[in-house]
């Protein structure tokens, strides 16, 4: 079984979108697969200044990830910070990655030129770095990721395999693969938009711990078009269709068989709604108990961080060895 590697920033709330999109496949891929998540709380603190948020972020997502359905004994859950071995192997990656390849990366160019005027961390920059550590600490084969991050795989295996050229056999070099295409959420309120936390309004977003009602009003008023049609067509009805999709998607059924169910926008509004809050609320119930369990929450962290921990102990202490630093007296 190939050994995987995910990884996510825990930065706001999850929404349907990466439900649909990504944690889904998360659940399903945890049989196919040794699969490794981690909660990469290091990689946010790139843009972060304010204290006592980013820990009840991490143990929410945490939270989360374990409610949607990873399983412990089978998925590797794990919190970056806890495992020391990255920000130490980072320092290792930021001695083999020059200055130069570092200043190409198109994420740093764009997270910079954001925040022009602000602050602009020099984490911000060696950014990849931490990246290539948190993939070469676990012999990592495939790393799935989305365009935007593929460069940051690439610059991942450019280092992987100068430092097996320097140092001898090191890290496996990893490769990015496409995610397997989960449902593309849009906007409830802006259907051509996917949905994003970064949106102006929460209107077009359902998040996973919204309550019924509100999930409910949020389908209800979701922009649809006037032709009053039901018919499956991103270019001209992109409304309806992300209905579909997310009706599908919940449920199973091809958009197009949906599409003949219905005559009304109404119904079909009411039913994705309904949908929706059957997948989502048993996940939102078994979020609650969690959070209102923290030793259980840590119980479960502490199995994947344990065997993190010992992947990323051992990798660590072979670069160390071949890189022929004095052993610890
Ligand atoms: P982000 O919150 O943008 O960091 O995304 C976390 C994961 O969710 C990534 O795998 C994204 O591809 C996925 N994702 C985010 N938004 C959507 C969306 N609207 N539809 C489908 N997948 C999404
Ligand atoms: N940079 C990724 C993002 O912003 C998150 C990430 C950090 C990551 N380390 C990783 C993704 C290792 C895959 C593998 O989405």
């Amino acid at each position: 079984m190939p050994r995987v590697l995910s990884c996510i920033q825990p930065t706001g709330s999850v929404h349907l979108g990466n439900h649909l999109g990504a944690l889904i496949n998360w659940v399903a891929g945890q049989h196919e697969g040794n699969v490794f998540h981690g909660i990469v709380d290091l990689h946010a603190l790139t843009v972060l200044d304010r204290p006592n948020v980013i820990g009840e972020q991490t143990i929410e997502l945490a939270a989360m990830l374990f409610a949607v359905g990873l399983d412990p004994d089978v998925a590797t859950v794990f919190v970056q910070s806890h495992i020391h071995e990255h920000s130490e192997l980072s320092w290792l990656m930021e001695c083999t990655v020059s200055f130069g390849e570092l200043s190409r990366m198109t994420q740093y160019k764009d997270k910079a030129a954001k925040r022009e005027g602000d602050f602009v961390s020099a984490g911000l920059f060696t950014y990849p770095a931490l990246m290539a550590a948190d993939i070469l600490l676990y012999d990592a084969d495939e790393v799935p990721v989305g365009d935007d991050q593929r460069q940051h795989v690439e610059i991942t295996r450019d280092i992987a395999q100068r430092f097996n050229n320097r140092f001898g056999d090191t890290f496996v070099v990893p490769r990015a693969v496409h995610p397997k295409a989960g449902a593309r959420v849009m906007d409830l309120q802006d259907p051509t938009s996917k949905m994003s936390k970064s949106a102006v309004s929460d209107a077009g977003l359902v998040y996973m711990l919204d309550d019924n009602a509100t999930i409910e009003r949020k389908f209800k008023r979701a922009v649809t078009d006037s032709d009053g049609e039901v018919r499956y067509d991103r270019e001209l009805k992109p409304g309806v269709s992300n209905l579909l999709d997310i009706l599908s998607a919940c449920t199973g059924t091809p958009t197009e068989q949906l599409a003949s169910r219905y005559t009304q926008y109404g119904p079909l509004k009411k039913d994705t709604g309904d949908a929706v809050i059957a997948v989502v609320e048993p996940i939102r119930t078994r979020y609650h108990g969690l959070m209102a369990d923290k030793g259980e929450l840590a119980r479960l962290l502490r199995i994947g961080n344990d065997r993190a921990r010992e992947v990323a102990a051992a990798t660590l202490a072979r670069a160390h060895r071949n890189i022929g630093l004095l052993p610890r007296v």
